[in-house]
């Protein structure tokens, strides 16, 4: 079983609380808020104000994923904007380790995040420190995108080292996730999938969610 996470990235902003409101009543365990700053990223989403008024109207925890650059100015804001989960990039932090302390003393699960080519050995030494990494399955910056298939290697992998080490972290998979590989992913050890356009595209949003939590129940 692996929780599921939809990406409010595809959601429809003029009707965000209805679109919240969905997420309440789902079998989804968390609330994706993908935030793109147009340098780490080459595109622009949504920023403070809208986590804000995404928190005003969820039931469920806030899963933010920060896709900017120098995040540690922001991370206190995107705390009290309703951020329980804080996802920074490792490509984008120098003092990693800083930072996630900085995430721990604010009162959030810091996550780590990396692209399709950062090997997941790189985390070797921070693991122990982080509550979670997401393994970037498409090149972040926008939704709908093809699922890169080296991701299932690279969760098997973390998984092993999770193992090994005796780690308790949550591997998280974001990028072009529906239901013909989520079953494959849970197998292959991820614990949380981050679904945007396939849920909000499909025609009923709300069972989509429960299809991709009964395919993760039967991996
Ligand atoms: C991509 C974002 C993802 C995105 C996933 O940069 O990090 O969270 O919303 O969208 P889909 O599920 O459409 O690939
Ligand atoms: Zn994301």
């Amino acid at each position: 079983m692996s929780f599921i996470a939809p990406s409010i990235l595809a959601a429809d902003f003029a009707n965000l609380q209805r679109d919240i409101e969905m997420i309440n009543r789902s079998e989804a365990e968390f609330i994706h808020v993908d935030i793109m700053d147009g340098r780490f990223v080459p595109n622009i989403s949504f920023g403070l104000p809208v986590c804000e008024a995404a928190h005003k109207h969820a039931r469920k925890p806030l899963d933010v994923h920060l896709m900017i650059v120098e995040p540690d100015q922001y991370l206190e804001a995107f705390r009290k904007a309703g951020a329980h989960i804080l996802t920074v990039h490792y490509e984008a932090c120098p003092h990693l380790h800083r930072t996630v302390q900085h995430i721990r003393e604010l009162g959030a699960l810091p996550g780590i995040a990396l692209n399709p080519h950062t090997p997941v050995e790189l985390l070797s030494d921070i693991l122990p420190d982080v509550s979670l990494v997401l393994i970037m399955s498409v090149n972040p910056g926008f939704g709908g995108q093809k699922f890169i298939e080296n991701t299932y290697r690279k969760i098997e992998k973390l998984a092993r080292m999770r193992q090994e080490r005796d780690l308790d972290f949550l591997i998280e998979v974001d990028g072009g996730v529906n239901t013909q590989n989520a079953a494959l992913l849970t197998r292959a050890g991820a614990d949380v999938l981050v679904a945007g356009s396939f849920v909000f595209k499909a025609d009923d949003p709300l069972a989509t969610i429960a299809e991709l939590k009964k395919a993760t129940t039967m991996a």
